[in-house]
């Protein structure tokens, strides 16, 4: 069980180094090995993801990833920013199938922003494609306009695209997730506008046939947006492209208490996985002990799961994480009266502890 190792920028390295704790807790065969990877590997090496740390990722099994970025990166060419790490290790692995779960444990019921009763038993499953749409779509860049409102002016563009199989191997996967769970999948797109989501929408109710024993409803991302704080029990297993996935996850997390909660795993067709939470690098927060690890943590599970056959360990670590929430310890992020606020590596600690 060979793991790469890439804690990243920011709170990636603090994260990371908790998750780790855990892992070696388990007593379980790991071969870890880590690398720099975003702003810290530009820092040394002059690029983001450099090859050494492309060819380790390649060679493991899975991958454990922190975060990357920082603002004092955003004026360089955008080949050297620390993003194009992650989009990268995404691109070059084929990691198309993003798992961004949004849970709410029991105890973090009053954490979120929303009221108890909109959230308490929460299960969704977002399902985001990770390797197509308006993220990747060429061409892209910046010229002087022939057309449009302003001719002659300066302007920008990107490219939104989705071909046909990128499409359908993203419903084969979220069917397939809604089997395992209710049945049910509402698929993203903004068809109503945009002919990539046409294409989607068309696509998606054509493999829907393929699953008769899974209820497929269609809606727009506007409307998804707002149900998913108005209603979101309503959902079960979401699927929707590049973008909205992005944006949308970012909303779900805060259905579970934070974003601090929100692990992810990104899947290629040989089941070689990427795990990261769902958040960012968080300068703001960085360096001061202070940050929330158990989506890291948690994304450590799925990687037990998905892609190192360890469900055993998996559940472990998740009745760990449930049991420090029972005994009330809190990061900031979830801190509420009556709870008692800890940091970053007690928080750690207190999940390998739980370990038993
Ligand atoms: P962010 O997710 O880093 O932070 C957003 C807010 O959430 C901040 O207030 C931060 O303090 C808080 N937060 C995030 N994670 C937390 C945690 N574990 N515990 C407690 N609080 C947490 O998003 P941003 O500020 O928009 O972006 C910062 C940098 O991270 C940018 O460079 C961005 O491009 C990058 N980023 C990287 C990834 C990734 O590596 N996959 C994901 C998102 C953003
Ligand atoms: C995420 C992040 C990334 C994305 C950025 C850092 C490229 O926001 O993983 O959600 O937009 O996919
Ligand atoms: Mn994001």
């Amino acid at each position: 069980m060979k793991i790469a190792v890439l804690p990243g920028d920011g709170i990636g390295t603090e994260i990371v180094a908790e998750a780790i704790k855990v892992l070696d807790a388990l007593g379980l065969p790991f071969e870890m090995e880590s690398a720099l990877v975003g702003g810290a590997a530009y820092e040394a090496h002059g690029h983001p993801l450099p090859e050494s740390t492309l060819k380790l990722a390649k060679e493991s099994d899975a991958i454990l990833f922190g975060a990357v970025g920082d603002w004092k990166y955003d004026k360089l060419d955008r080949p050297l920013r620390p993003e194009q790490a992650i989009l990268g290790l995404r691109k070059h692995l084929g990691l198309f199938a993003n798992f961004r779960p949004a849970i709410c444990y029991e105890q973090l019921v009053g954490a979120s922003s929303l009221k108890p009763e909109l959230i308490a038993g929460l299960d969704i499953l977002i399902i985001r494609e990770l390797t197509g749409d308006i993220y990747f779509g060429q061409p892209r860049g910046r010229r002087t306009a022939v057309d449009g409102h302003f001719p002659g002016a300066e302007e920008a563009f990107d490219t939104m695209r989705y071909s046909r199989p990128e499409i359908e191997r993203i419903a084969h996967v979220a069917f397939q997730a809604a089997r395992k769970r209710s049945k049910r999948v509402t698929s993203v797109d903004k068809a109503n506008v945009l002919e990539t989501f046409q294409f989607w929408k068309d696509v998606m109710t054509e493999v829907g046939q393929q699953y008769p024993d899974v209820e497929l409803q269609h809606m727009y991302v506007d409307n998804a947006a707002m149900q998913l704080v108005k209603a979101p029990k309503a959902f079960d297993v979401i699927v929707t492209g590049n973008m909205f996935g992005d944006i949308l996850s970012d909303e779900a997390s805060m259905l579970t208490g934070s974003i601090g909660m929100l692990p992810s795993a990104s899947l290629n067709a040989k089941n070689q996985g990427l795990y990261e939470p769902s958040h960012g690098s968080a300068p703001d927060i960085a360096g001061k002990g202070v940050a929330n690890p158990l989506a890291t943590i948690l994304s450590a599970a799925m990687m037990l799961r998905f892609s190192l056959n360890q469900e055993a360990a998996a559940q472990r670590i998740e009745a760990a994480v449930q049991s420090v929430l029972a005994q009330g310890l809190r990061t900031p992020d979830i801190y509420s009266a009556g709870t008692t606020k800890v940091g970053t590596a007690q928080m750690g600690d207190a999940v390998v502890t739980a370990l038993g």
